[in-house]
């Protein structure tokens, strides 16, 4: 039993209190509208989001993420994932940045990464397994998948020392293992004994600076420099995936870690030699100039002008025509369109894709000029393209990179799950052994804690059975929808049912779950034993050749 624990009950059974959540609000993943498993997206919360790769990761309205952050929301494009897993199915894996790729891949039998990092602080717990689960889905729909120990963040940004972090590392593998990573077809690696990590690390280091990391992470004058190298070493870790060939590739994380998915994606995109763009002239537009160009060019007849040719100014006094209210564009944006296309006066308005320049070398530039088939016109910096369309551009200039020596690097997708709220209410932590179950606990005290447990249950069982329990506010319900029903929707459907309809009671309930969450920590302990053999087998180092 863990008698540390607060909000324990002091009866088993039927609900004897109410047992309040402590943590204002943060909702349950799983939790339901009506007939379908799936979330509502989040609760309202009083707190800001912020999002801090090493503070306190608790977030109390996923709305916000989406609002503030530019977060997509997984359901979307639910009906794109083959065969999806059922955290992705119950809303528990709430967003993802740029999926799409990695379904697209997946859906196609097409080259596609996943990858993750374990940062070894502490045992490995169930919040730790959702990550576990999303590598190993990927892998099994056929991705090659990548997992990591961050021996160097641990160290730098944690202060573990080596022989803890061998400890938790073994820890960590031995969990993925259990759980079904095949390490032979999938790689392992740590941070600090993977050089054409730390070549890689170094070469992005190039790209990014001190403002930069002040402005994302708050950084100051007293943050340690190994710090910001075991930054630079996860932005490699993000893009190492793609060092053989560029490919889609997921980065399954929890929300606190979407600074660094963002900037990976940045300095992804800094690394390209070529960037493609579109045109209607041989001047640039910005986007939303872009865009009205693109309207009257489309709405515009050639033959209703001389040799039918439509011409930057016919463009601009068509624009010029057209009040202001019905363009979709601000004052600013037009008179800057207009100014360019006048500037342009007679020069015939030809839509075109672009290949600026970048940091390609002369042999880079000059083998893309060779590539552009058709129609192409070479200026100093760029050039352009007339029968080749977007799509093809881009894959043409990533060809062009990497036959010179290149990355041609895709932008990393991600995905983001829900963290489990904690066993006691609050926040699931690695530091309250009572708030969460680590995969290497005794069965026996998982057990127990599930059945300590706070609940989303009623003051009494008859109010209960009145106006239902609190299922999508119940840290219970959460374990059924997260670990203890598995793929079957049913089980996980017909519990909360059951709860908010009023026929189920905490007390079975609990006894139920902590049954079931004995029965998968004796079996997933038996597994971890089984797969010993498996890790010292696979390419990973075990031991730390490091002091202190
Ligand atoms: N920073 C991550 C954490 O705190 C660990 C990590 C390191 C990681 N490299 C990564 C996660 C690459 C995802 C991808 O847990
Ligand atoms: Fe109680 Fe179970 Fe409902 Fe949670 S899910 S409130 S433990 S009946």
């Amino acid at each position: 039993m863990t008698g540390d624990d607060p909000l324990e009950e002091s009866e088993s059974g039927e609900p004897t209190t109410a047992e309040p959540r402590t943590d204002g609000g943060e909702r349950s993943a799983g939790s339901r509208s009506s007939s379908e498993l799936r979330s509502d997206g989040g609760a309202a919360g009083a707190d800001d989001v912020a999002l801090d790769p090493w503070g306190s990761s608790s977030v109390s309205d996923y709305r916000k993420l989406f609002e503030e952050f530019g977060i997509e929301e997984f359901d979307e494009i639910l009906e794109e994932v083959p065969n999806p897993h059922y955290l992705m199915r119950r809303g528990v894996i709430f967003g993802h940045r740029d999926y799409r790729p990695v379904a697209e891949a997946l859906q196609n039998d097409e080259p596609a990464a996943v990858l993750s990092g374990f940062m070894p602080t502490g045992d490995p717990h169930i919040g730790h397994k959702l990550v576990f689960d999303e590598i190993i889905w990927h892998q099994q729909q056929g991705a090659d998948a990548y997992a990591l120990i961050a021996d160097l963040e641990a160290n730098s940004a944690r202060g573990m020392s080596w022989a803890e972090i061998d400890d938790h590392a073994r820890d960590y593998l031995l969990s993925l293992l259990a759980l079904g990573f095949d390490p032979e077809e999938g790689e392992l690696y740590r941070q600090s004994t993977n050089r054409e990590l730390q070549d890689l690390a170094f070469e992005l280091g190039a790209d990014a600076n001190f403002s930069e990391f002040q402005a994302i992470y708050g950084f100051d004058g007293e943050t340690d420099v190994s710090h910001m190298q075991s930054v630079v070493t996860q932005m490699a870790d993000i893009l190492y995936p793609q060092l053989e060939e560029p490919k889609p590739t997921v980065i399954p994380v929890g929300p606190d870690q979407d600074p660094h998915v963002r900037l990976a994606r940045d300095l992804a995109e800094r690394m390209r030699f070529f960037k493609v763009s579109e045109a209607y002239a041989s001047f640039e537009l910005e986007p939303e100039e872009r865009a009205l160009v693109a309207e009257f060019y489309a709405d515009l007849e050639p033959a209703d002008f001389d040799d039918d040719q439509l011409r930057c100014v016919h463009v601009a006094e068509a624009i010029e025509e057209t009040p202001l209210s019905e363009l979709a564009v601000d004052a600013d944006t037009l008179s800057s369109v207009l100014t360019k296309l006048e500037e342009a006066g007679m020069e015939p308005i030809r839509p075109r894709t672009r290949f600026f320049d970048r940091r390609a070398t002369d042999e880079a530039f000059d083998a893309l000029i060779d590539a552009v088939e058709g129609e192409k016109r070479v200026y100093e910096n760029h050039v352009d393209a007339f029968d080749l369309d977007r799509a093809a551009a881009e894959e043409l200039a990533r060809e062009v990179e990497v036959d010179n020596g290149g990355y041609g690097f895709q932008p990393p997708s991600s995905i983001y799950h829900r963290f489990m709220t904690g066993l006691t209410g609050g926040k699931m932590s690695s530091s309250i052994p009572a708030s969460h179950i680590s995969l290497l606990d005794d069965p026996e005290d998982g057990y127990d804690k599930v059945k300590a447990a706070t609940t989303g249950g009623r003051e009494t069982a008859e109010e209960q059975r009145e106006k239902g329990g609190k299922a999508d506010e119940c840290p219970v319900y959460e374990l059924y929808a997260y670990l203890l029903s598995g793929d079957d929707d049913e089980f996980a459907k017909r519990v909360y049912d059951e709860c908010v309809d009023g026929e189920r009671l905490c007390g079975d309930c609990k006894e139920q779950a902590a049954q079931l969450m004995k029965e998968f920590l004796e079996d997933h302990q038996e597994k971890r034993e089984e797969v010993e053999d498996l890790l010292e087998d696979a390419d990973i180092e075990l031991e730390s050749p490091r002091r202190r």
